[in-house]
């Protein structure tokens, strides 16, 4: 088989009618705008633990924050990771493993995402946000429209290859999101296929699709014969070959290596850049809380370039990026396969059972949260305010298996608002409230679009 009858036969995956993403479609019909709203109401019907029949296989819905803690944390080996119909995007890197395998090659990466070295990306997260910056004074001066995610996209992956890798980008981001959005938007995959039953005619076609994953898998090489940009000697990159290298790790082999990159590239930029847009959407739709970010971004950082101390300072920028991941989770729903019977909440789980965490429900669920519509970043400031009840607020997953690189992403995002609110005013010019789409990730349908102002200019 060829290099394209691969990526042909792998490009379908993720809108197959055995994938949860496409089995979960019917579920999330009913409210065009907001699909996830229709799960929260089968929670406010049915209860904590929905076991809903599909076909050969069950899903078990659970939105109840002490059963997240009971399948991540208490149980966390009896349930195992799902990613079918992802492997084209992530390969077999870490986040797709369970057990010895998984803690193998997690644990030599782990000092790469130790707080101690975020000290050292921050100057490199700076030189991605002042390209940034340059892209954005060219959108103030034409006035024209543009799409946000994509745009924080190239932002996020150009902070991961410099700081994480020591590379400069050595691919055209703009042309990898495309392609890659177009093979994770799975109602796309289930209308080309419905479309060829019915003769119709369709836009993407599938072999627009496995051209996607071709350039996905390009990726990766071009970052590693790519030159260092600064011969840095304590890189994420440098311990992922170091891995190779080492006799005692013979699962970390080159495969290994390439996919680990991919993982980084999609995994730490899509989530991040998907916040870093809804932060600066609620913040066009709320002109209060921007000046907030502005003066405290003049207040701490003045015209200096921020240190690590000062991202500790800017106290309202971050929670700020707290509250969008809470109204906005990009991962709404973790995923797990029941590997073990169990009984959860009065059901009994049988193995392979598809488990959805629900998180978004959680965090939206007035039971925990005041006001859990409001966008009131000081929520997260108020230490007199209602207590939050634990797990019920998981952006980042819980136990084991959390997020790598989510106190990361924190600095990475909350340093991006300050210094490109001192700069610019971003105006959203779509729709509010901006309508949803549930896939693998929670994206604003038909994306965000923004027009840019310059501050001084417009001041
Ligand atoms: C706002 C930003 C981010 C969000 C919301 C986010 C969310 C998540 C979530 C929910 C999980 C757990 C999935 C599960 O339990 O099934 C996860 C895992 C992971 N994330 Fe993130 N993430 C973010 C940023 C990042 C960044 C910046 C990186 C790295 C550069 C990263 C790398 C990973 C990796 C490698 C895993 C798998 C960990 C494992 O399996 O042990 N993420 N992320």
């Amino acid at each position: 088989m060829n290099a394209m009858d691969t990526h042909l036969k792998q490009a379908q995956q993720l809108g197959e009618e055995q994938s949860i993403w496409f089995k979960l479609s019917p579920l999330l019909k009913g409210n065009t705008d907001n699909p996830l709203r229709i799960l929260i109401q089968m929670t406010e019907r049915y209860g904590p633990v929905i076991p809903v029949n599909m076909g050969s296989e069950r899903v078990v819905l659970i939105t109840e924050p002490a059963l997240f803690k009971h399948v991540l944390v208490t149980k966390a080996d009896d349930y195992i990771k799902y990613f079918d119909g992802l492997k084209p995007i992530f390969g077999k890197a870490m986040i797709t493993h369970d057990g010895a395998l998984w803690q193998k090659i997690r644990m030599p990466q782990q000092p790469a995402f130790h707080p101690d070295a975020f000290g050292d990306y921050i100057p490199f997260f700076v030189a991605a946000i002042k390209t940034k910056m340059d892209q954005w004074g060219e959108y103030a001066k034409t006035g024209e429209t543009f799409e946000m995610v994509e745009q924080t996209w190239t932002l996020a992956a150009d902070m991961i290859c410099k700081a994480l890798f020591d590379r400069d980008m050595p691919f055209n981001p703009h042309v990898v999101f495309k392609y890659v959005k177009m093979y994770t938007d799975v109602q796309e995959h289930k209308g080309i296929r419905q479309k060829k039953q019915s003769g119709e005619q369709f836009e993407i076609t599938e072999a627009d699709a496995a051209k996607a994953m071709e350039a996905w898998a390009s990726v990766p090489p071009a970052v590693i014969a790519a030159d260092p940009r600064d011969e840095r000697e304590k890189t994420l990159l440098k311990l992922i070959q170091s891995c190779v290298a080492d006799p005692s790790i013979p699962e970390f082999d080159q495969q290994q290596a390439i996919d680990e990159i991919k993982q980084y590239l999609w995994a730490g930029t899509e989530t991040t850049a998907l916040t870093l847009a809804w932060a600066l959407y609620l913040l066009s739709n709320h002109p209060e809380a921007a000046e907030r970010v502005i003066a405290e971004s003049e207040a701490v950082l003045g015209d200096r370039e921020p240190t690590a101390a000062d991202y500790s300072a800017l106290t309202y920028t971050r929670a700020v990026i707290q509250e969008t991941m809470r109204l906005y989770p990009p991962v709404w729903g973790l995923i797990r396969i029941a590997d073990k019977p169990d009984n959860i909440g009065g059901v009994d789980v049988k193995v392979g059972d598809r488990i959805v965490l629900f998180g978004y429900s959680a965090q939206h669920n007035p039971k925990f949260w005041d006001e859990p519509e409001a966008f009131r970043p000081e929520r997260w400031m108020d230490k007199s305010a209602k207590r939050q009840v634990k797990y019920s607020y998981i952006p980042f997953g819980a136990g084991k298996r959390s997020c790598i690189g989510g106190a990361m992403s924190q600095v990475e995002n909350t340093l991006a608002l300050s210094l490109l609110l001192r700069r610019f005013r971003p105006e959203y010019v779509g729709p509010v409230p901006a309508p949803i789409n549930a896939t693998v990730t929670l994206t604003p349908k038909g994306g965000l679009m923004f027009r840019m102002h310059e501050l001084n200019k417009t001041a």
